[in-house]
């Protein structure tokens, strides 16, 4: 279903090299036929990772893109009167469009060049808590998954499990999730539309009731949508599955307090606990705002017998001036 749409991408192509110069005469330059930029429909697993590695982000790329469409026609197919459209993206006549946009964006767009790898080239994989980052200026369309992503995350079968709900539990508790966050990073992705523009649930939910023109475009706001839409068109789980927001974040860079799913568990033969993970984000201002949730834990994953304790861990990522997390965190199997 990806394929057809390569030759209206193609029109970007323009070439670097002319033998005119631009000043001359414009239109010499662009009014010419032109052979079609190469084309990728998938993001590259790169050759650093194993074949443990490949077979789980394969999957966890699957999970992305079924994630994704289901997002793309539930907006297409039910519009901007939708509650749950209305619910993170409120009424501005610009959201539909946007929203709908982003999703064939990400969905479509030309995954050229667009690398998930696992070599750790910047080092940041030994910092505690690191899942995983975006490159930024080393390498824009690249992303580094790091070790703990495989035992933290889960697939889609597993929305709705072990008291997840998108309104309490971290955004990044799956796999599809977290995969939609980075690609938003990847600024061919969407041509860098997508932002941070509001701080955990409660103040995504806010911001598209009291001030939706940056909804629309919000990495949070696209994220939880696409989640809510998961678990309730595929995942079947209703209200349960989606939880009450929070109270609207306090802007303190404090305790984390985790809410909902703290007390997570998972197989019966494994124990598992869970508190305080943070997820951080820098803005556009260079100010950092790392969120308080309930981590779920890993233990789907783990040794069965294992009991697994994550404290304060925290989902970082740096973002294109350099900033990153910085608050020291653990993740223990003991
Ligand atoms: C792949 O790498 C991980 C750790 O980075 C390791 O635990 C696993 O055994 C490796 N898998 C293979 C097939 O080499
Ligand atoms: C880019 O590379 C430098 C040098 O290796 C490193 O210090 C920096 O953290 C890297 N940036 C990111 C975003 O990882
Ligand atoms: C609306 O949200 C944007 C982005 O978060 C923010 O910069 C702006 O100050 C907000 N406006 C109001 C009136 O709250």
């Amino acid at each position: 279903m990806l394929a057809p749409i390569a030759a209206t991408l193609a029109l970007a192509g323009l070439a670097a090299a002319s033998p005119i110069a631009v000043g001359a005469n414009p239109h010499m330059n662009i009014n010419v036929a032109r052979d079609l930029k190469e084309y990728k429909t998938d993001v590259e697993i790169h050759e650093s990772c194993n074949a443990t590695q490949r077979r789980m982000l394969e999957k966890a790329l699957a999970d992305t893109f079924e994630v994704a469409t289901v997002a793309q026609e539930y907006v297409a197919t039910n519009g901007p009167e939708d509650p749950v459209f209305q619910k993170y993206f409120g009424k501005e006549q610009k959201s539909y469009s946007t929203v709908l946009g982003i999703w064939e964006s990400l969905l479509t767009s030309n995954k050229e060049g667009v690398l998930l790898r696992c070599d750790n080239p910047d080092g940041n994989c030994g910092q505690p808590g690191w899942r995983g980052h975006w490159r930024g200026d080393n390498a824009t369309s690249e992303t580094v998954i790091c070790d703990l992503s495989y035992t933290d995350r889960f697939y889609n079968e597993a929305f709705c499990m072990f008291g997840y709900t998108v309104a309490g539990s971290p955004l990044g508790t799956h796999w599809s999730i977290d995969l939609i966050h980075r690609m938003f990073h990847v600024p061919t992705i969407t041509n860098g539309l997508v932002g941070h523009y509001s701080e955990d649930y409660a103040s995504a939910l806010e911001l598209a009731e009291h001030n939706a023109t940056y909804s629309s475009i919000d990495s949070d706001a696209l994220q939880a949508f696409a989640a809510h839409v998961y678990a309730v068109e595929v995942a079947k789980g209703g209200d349960a599955c989606i939880g009450e927001a929070a109270e609207a974040h306090s802007d303190s860079h404090g305790a984390a307090t985790s809410s909902a799913a703290a007390s997570a568990s998972a197989t019966p033969a494994a124990s598992a606990t869970s508190s305080a993970a943070e997820s951080c984000h820098t803005h556009a201002d260079g100010t950092e705002h790392c969120e308080g949730h309930a981590e779920s834990s890993a233990a789907a994953t783990s040794a069965a017998a294992a009991a697994a304790t994550s404290a304060a861990s925290q989902d970082c990522h740096t973002h294109a001036d350099g900033s990153e997390c910085k608050r020291a965190s653990v993740i223990r199997f003991e």
